[in-house]
């Protein structure tokens, strides 16, 4: 049953990247079950086209949509992206939830370890932002939500060598989400649409 907060969410549309598993797949759910029309991205479709069936066949009011994206290629990202734009009626809601946390320290670490978690925990949420914004303002959509799922980590150095470079692209998600939410205030005055009052908000896991 949709709650009556939830209400005017009902057909609108949420991305949720890293929708495979754990906390991307319990967040696109219960969207779904809200009512929402859920994009789950992932690279591998295998447990996100399952979910779309589970919903279905729980009866859930809203739709669960599978979509195959490798976050650390931009190019997958943009199309993503204007699939949604064209598919559908932009983004609502933008959860930056996917995470890499590889075991890469860094004194014996590797570097294509430090560029995925670059690529994935930092990149990747700058441009699914950044098109979210893009879409919220073409579609004149102004209550839509961008949520950064972030870590104790972007907050603290635990004494963990293998946790030091994830926890610094946790870092840069704290300072991101921040950094979003003077540019949202900059904003506004400046652009032609009026008032988009996106609320960037830092999940701490
Ligand atoms: N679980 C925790 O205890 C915990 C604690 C602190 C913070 N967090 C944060 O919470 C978020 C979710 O963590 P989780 O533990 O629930 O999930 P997880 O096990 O880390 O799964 C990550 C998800 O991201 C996807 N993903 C990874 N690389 C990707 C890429 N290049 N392109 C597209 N999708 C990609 C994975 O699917 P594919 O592999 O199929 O692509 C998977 O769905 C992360 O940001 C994590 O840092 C989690």
């Amino acid at each position: 049953m949709v709650r009556p907060s939830m209400e005017r969410w009902g057909d609108r549309l949420a991305l949720v990247t890293g929708a495979l598993v754990g906390i991307g797949v319990a967040m696109a759910q219960a969207l779904v079950q809200q009512g929402l029309k859920v994009v789950g991205c992932a690279r591998t479709m295998g447990n996100i086209e399952e979910l779309a069936a589970e919903c279905k066949s729980a009866g859930y009011p809203g739709t669960s949509i599978p979509y195959r994206c490798d976050l650390s290629n931009e190019e997958d990202i943009l199309s993503m992206s204007s699939a949604i734009r064209s598919q559908h009626s932009g983004v609502d809601i933008c959860i930056n939830n996917a995470g890499s946390g590889r075991p890469d320290s860094l004194l014996s670490g590797s570097t294509s370890g430090w560029k995925e978690m670059l690529n994935v925990n930092v990149l990747a949420l700058s441009i699914c932002t950044q098109e979210a914004y893009q879409s919220l303002k073409e579609w004149n959509v102004d209550d839509g939500h961008i949520i950064n799922i972030n870590s104790m980590s972007g907050h603290r150095v635990v004494p963990q060598s293998v946790t030091h470079f994830y926890s610094a692209t946790k870092y840069a998600i704290t300072a991101l989400t921040e950094g979003l939410r003077q540019e949202l205030r900059e904003h506004p005055p400046h652009i032609q649409i009026g008032d988009i009052q996106m609320r960037p908000t830092e999940q701490v896991t």
